[in-house]
């Protein structure tokens, strides 16, 4: 049977799956993220024929090299920007990425996400704790409503979808998009309205929300130009991937009331956040979590095992990512 490496530990889940298989799964003991030097030598070790990885890992031709009996790459993730899919071409290695189970989770963060930045929660929440509460006041923690706001929606894919329909018909929001290609389907479902660019969503939003692809066209698709035809009362609102913004802009955007506030998940340089970026009131910052529920992490795990297991047996797996 065939030799597995896991590059970080996952929820069991995927790891027994692949051991029920019959494969021999080696993991990382390393708590935390592999060094490129770490990761080469651990794939270089044994030749192994599939190695799961995870976002956080730099997968290139040197790492494909290092394994040349590794002929499938399971990412656990649905963004594989981490992965150069030229290289993984070249060598001849399958891709594949666990979309689909995430999105409902990502789009309950990303809604929690909008309601955490107008409402001010953990604003509210910070001060409460510092003892800073003396009491009613009309006007403290003024937040803003989402009823009749227009939400715009960047990059219209599943999840996208999914945030849209929870906007409309949970919180009554219009929504306006933008995105390589029409979604009938979200226009039918929650009567949204597409339009031609992203500078046309930018200035009519109240809430714009960000889910297109990594890719070199969608780095830094938001940046100082961008963020000054947003509303002064806009939110932005980051689950995709960080280099998305320009970060520093986005902070002096944030310091100088070009927008009212950002929710985000993600960051340019992450784990590193931008200068000033952490002290800012206006801003809701969360580690990457936005996938994060118990459920679904548990069910990438199955789907990146699940991936591995078809590909060692012969067949195509499901979610393998076009190159
Ligand atoms: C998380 O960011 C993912 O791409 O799954
Ligand atoms: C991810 O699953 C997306 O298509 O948005």
């Amino acid at each position: 049977m065939a030799l597995v490496y896991i590059t970080r530990h996952i929820p069991d889940i995927g790891i027994n799956l692949l051991r029920a298989a019959g494969h021999t799964v080696d993991i990382s003991e390393k708590e935390g993220v592999l060094t490129e030097k770490e990761l080469l030598s651990a794939l270089a070790a044994k030749p192994y024929d599939a190695v799961v990885s995870l976002l956080t890992d730099s997968i290139n031709k040197d790492v494909f090299a290092a394994v040349p009996t590794a002929k499938i790459f399971a990412n656990y993730a649905v963004g594989y920007n981490n992965i150069s899919l030229p290289d993984a071409t070249e060598a001849g290695v399958t891709i594949t990425n666990t979309p689909g189970v995430l999105t409902d989770t990502v789009a309950e963060f990303a809604m929690a996400l909008i309601l955490s930045v107008a409402k001010r929660i953990p604003e509210a929440d910070r001060f409460t704790r510092a003892g800073k509460y003396d009491g009613w006041a009309p006007e403290l923690f003024l937040g803003s409503d989402l009823k009749g706001k227009t939400l715009g929606i960047l990059g219209a894919g599943r999840i996208g979808y999914e945030v849209a329909m929870r906007a409309h018909h949970g919180f009554g929001m219009h929504v306006i998009y933008n995105d390589i290609k029409r979604g009938e389907e979200l226009e039918k479902q929650t009567k949204a309205t597409f339009k031609e660019t992203t500078e046309d969503v930018l200035r009519e939003a109240d809430v714009v929300s960000i889910h297109v692809p990594l890719l070199p066209s969608t780095k830094h698709l938001i940046n100082a130009e961008r963020l000054s035809l947003m509303k002064k009362n806009a939110y932005l609102i980051n689950t995709s991937r960080g280099p998305v913004i320009d970060e520093v802009a986005l902070v002096d955007a944030l310091k100088n009331g070009v927008i009212r506030g950002a929710g985000l998940d993600v960051f340019e340089n992450e784990p590193a956040l931008a200068k000033g970026l952490a002290s800012l009131e206006n801003v809701v910052i969360t580690a990457h979590i936005a996938s994060a529920s118990e459920e679904t992490r548990n069910k990438m795990s199955e789907i990146a095992a699940q991936n591995v297991i078809d590909f060692l047996n012969g067949e195509t797996p499901e979610n393998a990512v076009k190159q």
